[in-house]
This record gives structure tokens, sequence and C-alpha cells, in this order.
């Protein structure tokens, strides 16, 4: 479906030669780019910071999508904004001001995105749909790429309800490939992130698979 946008997480591409996967996966069809910043403390893993996202921002062309499972949160904002993340997503379980964090990421000039750990309910959110211009549902405990997909789309459906005509994002992070994402889209999804589903079979020197997942999806 042309109008479901698919967001590679470079979680999966050669940490050596984020430029150049960039690049490979713009040309084979990606909509947005998807940054994964985790902090070895609200996730068991530790990827990268500022300068490294503000050096992805000189090769990305599209959206640069940043997903921040750090905390706390609110310290790093304006650093992120300033490094030249387009969407700067938080989660609602990384502190008790989530409210605050919103505000202050639309403030810092980007787009804010607010993320639910799978046993997180819709709910949660209710109150800040009109501070959000994106729910991302995670459909894996996050921390790792690869990991076997967590059925949300229940959650997906009363969340899509709850946003009513609001002009609200909701993407959809984990285990997405072509088998999970057909139900998630119907449900309401219309940003699926996907990692090992985009990079599976490719390289930078041998890019056509990156586009052959990417229809694929
Ligand atoms: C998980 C990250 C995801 C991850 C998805 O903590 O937020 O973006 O890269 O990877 P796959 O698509 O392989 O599940
Ligand atoms: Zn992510």
């Amino acid at each position: 479906d042309r109008s479901i946008k698919i967001a590679p997480s470079i979680l999966s591409a050669d940490f050596a030669d984020f430029g150049r996967e960039i690049r490979a996966v713009e040309d084979q069809g990606a909509d947005w780019v998807h940054v994964d910043v985790m902090d070895g403390h609200f996730v068991p893993n530790i990827t990268f910071g500022p300068p490294a996202v503000a050096a992805f921002r000189k090769h990305v062309r599209t959206v640069m999508d940043v997903h921040l499972m750090i905390a706390p949160v609110d310290p790093y904002i304006d650093a992120f904004a300033r490094a030249g993340a387009d969407i700067i997503t938080a989660h609602v379980e990384a502190g008790p001001h989530i409210h605050r964090t919103l505000q202050a990421i639309r403030g810092a000039g980007a787009r804010a995105g607010v993320a639910l750990n799978p046993g997180t309910p819709a709910e949660s959110v209710e109150h800040l749909l009109d501070l959000a211009d994106l729910v991302c549902v995670m459909t894996v405990n996050p921390g790792f790429g690869g990991q076997k997909f967590i059925d949300m789309t229940d959650k997906v459906r009363r969340l899509r309800a709850m946003i009513g005509d609001r002009p609200v994002h909701i993407e959809i992070d984990g285990g997405v490939d072509p088998t999970t994402a057909p139900a998630l889209a119907r449900a309401g999804a219309d940003v699926l992130v996907a990692g090992s589903a985009v990079f599976r079979g490719g390289s930078v020197s041998n890019s056509a698979p990156y586009g052959e997942n990417i229809a694929a999806i």
C-alpha cells in the first residue's frame, strides 16, 4: 500500500558504514530513516548519541525519525533537535513528565512522538494526542533488532479510534515483516519501522535486496 511509509531502522545496518547504508535504503525506496538511540539504562543496549545523529543528518534526504530509548529524556532533547532530528520520539515509560517532554520537543522545533512499550495500554497516551505528531506502538520490548513480533493489533485499532481526525501517525516498531505488516496497516498504522526485514540479504555494494525487501513489506 503506497500510503504506508516504510522507515528502515539503521540498527540493522553496517555500523562502520552508516552514510552509504542510509543512501542505499533511500535509493531503494525508504520513506523515512529510523534512528534507534539506546542508553544502556532505559534499555539493555547502547547505540549512539547526538554527535553520531548529526553525522547521519548529512546523509538523510528524507525524514530522520529519532527514537529515544533513554531515561531521563529531557536533558537531551535540545541536543537531538540540534543534531537535525525531524521527529523525536520519547517513551511514556521513561519518566513522570511525558507531557512536558512532548511540549519541549515541539518547542525545540521537531515533530513530537510518543512510544509505548508492549505492556503499556493505549489509554496512557489519551491525554497527549494534541501534543503528539506520532504514536509509536512497540511490538517488541525495546533494546534489540531481530526480536519476535508481539501482536498489538488491538492496541493499534484503539489508538486509531482515540486519535479520530487528528493528524497523528501511528508507527509500528519491532518484528515488522511481510507476514506481520498487513494486519497492522488494516488496524490503522501508517508508518512501519523495519530493521532486519529490510537489511537482510543485502549490503551497500548489493543494495537491490533492500528494495525488494521494502517493496515486500
Ligand atoms: C527495537 C528498535 C527497533 C528495531 C527494530 O528496540 O526500536 O527500531 O531496530 O528491529 P526489527 O525490525 O529487526 O525488529
Ligand atoms: Zn525504534
